[in-house]
């Protein structure tokens, strides 16, 4: 369905400029949307329960995720407990030089608060809710939906699945001349500049009532057209099953029994702590963050003059210099490769998935055809 001109530009320009955290709202808000197109309609009224939210206007969704994409950030530093849930991060983890996940030291914080083990928490929370038990409330189900839709996003940011240098936080770096850090510059930076530089054509309507049904008039609509044309409907087509496929469970020590068992308790069966055949973080996350070792921290960041290696856990001289990204060989090759379009794609997907699996009549995703 084509909006019109005064409903596109009444969307919520201001709540989608990328923010400081997580993937920036932008990012966030963008996974929520590719998500919710590949929704299957009959997910809706139990999602828009729990979302506490039916649209009286028939024209559009009956309930929409971009909305509550960033809730989680806002209220990370007032719900402190749910900070730790946004990420994972390994002990001694050094992507440049060992892309183990994790390496023998595991997981550094608590067993299972990080963002693997929440994102299987609230599936869980929401499949229970589902399933109409009585054993979860209904404000947990609104909770735990609004952190799925967020952790779903974060599970697909590489630095979120890093303890390297505080996730990038601590790696200050140039941006067009700008300094910033490694971090901002993969939660918004990039974002931002992919959505300045979306050629103009995909600021039309594309063919699709699926897809322009669910762009609100945001600042990255022409973005999530063009992810939607290039990537999820040319480029990635063929290998999208298996984004959202898991393999069975408890591969790695031979099924359950004894061993099973000791590995995890001793916590080294990472996979099977999370993972299973529908909703696999483990398993989704591991490439993800192999990107942190292949092409998200420049080699030059670990040489002098960047880094000191004079001195233990200095990370770079204080004051400078600090290393250019907005580059050829840098945010040039990350553009030529959609790596950040695709990463959003992967999330969204991934989350319509879930969100199917949880409360549609039908299993898989509403595969958009044109
Ligand atoms: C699981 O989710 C619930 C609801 O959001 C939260 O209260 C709890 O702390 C979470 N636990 C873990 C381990 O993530
Ligand atoms: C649902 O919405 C109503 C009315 O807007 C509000 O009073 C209530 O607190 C909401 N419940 C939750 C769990 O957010
Ligand atoms: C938009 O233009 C690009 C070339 O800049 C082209 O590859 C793409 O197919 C066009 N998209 C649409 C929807 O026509
Ligand atoms: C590197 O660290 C060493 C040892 O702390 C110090 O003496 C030296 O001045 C540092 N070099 C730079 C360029 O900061």
């Amino acid at each position: 369905m084509r909006l019109s001109h005064f409903v596109l530009l009444s969307g919520s320009i201001s709540a989608s400029l990328p923010g400081v955290l997580g993937w920036g709202a932008a990012g966030h808000e963008i996974v929520a949307t590719i998500a919710q197109i590949h929704l299957h309609p009959s997910v809706y009224p139990a999602l828009c329960d729990i979302l506490n939210y039916t649209s009286p206007d028939p024209r559009a969704p009956p309930c929409r995720l971009a909305p509550i994409a960033a809730w989680a950030d806002r209220l990370r530093y007032k719900m402190r407990w749910s900070s730790p849930l946004h990420y994972v991060g390994a002990v001694d983890d050094y992507p440049s030089q060992t892309c183990e996940f994790p390496g023998s030291g595991g997981w550094a914080g608590e067993r299972r608060r990080n963002v693997l083990g929440a994102v299987r928490n609230v599936t869980d929370i929401l499949e229970d809710y589902a399933d109409g038990g009585g054993s979860v409330g209904y404000a947990t189900a609104n909770e735990a939906a609004k952190f799925l839709v967020h952790f779903m996003g974060d599970l697909h940011m590489p630095l979120h699945l890093t303890g390297r240098d505080r996730g990038g936080n601590d790696d200050k770096v140039r941006f067009g001349g700008r300094i910033t850090n490694l971090h901002a510059l993969w939660d918004g930076l990039l974002i931002a500049k992919a959505i300045r530089e979306t050629p103009s054509n995909y600021s039309v309507p594309l063919a699709s009532p699926q897809i322009e049904w669910v762009l609100r008039g945001a600042i990255y609509d022409s973005y999530v057209r063009r992810i939607m044309w290039e990537g999820v409907l040319d480029q990635w087509k063929d290998e999208i099953p298996s984004w959202v496929a898991c393999p069975a469970p408890a591969r790695a020590y031979g099924g359950g029994g004894l061993w099973q068992t000791v590995m995890r308790v001793f916590g080294r069966d990472v996979a099977g702590e999370t993972d299973d055949e529908v909703l696999c973080p483990y398993h989704w996350a591991a490439p993800i963050h192999a990107l942190n070792c292949e092409i998200v921290w420049p080699k030059a960041l670990d040489e002098p003059p960047y880094k000191n290696t004079s001195r233990i856990g200095e990370y770079a001289p204080r004051g400078g210099p600090y290393l250019e990204l907005d580059t050829p060989e840098y945010a040039g090759v990350i553009k030529e490769r959609l790596i950040v379009e695709k990463l959003l794609a992967q999330a969204g997907i991934r989350l319509a998935a879930v969100l199917n699996w949880l409360f549609a009549e039908t299993d898989g995703l509403n595969v958009v055809e044109i």
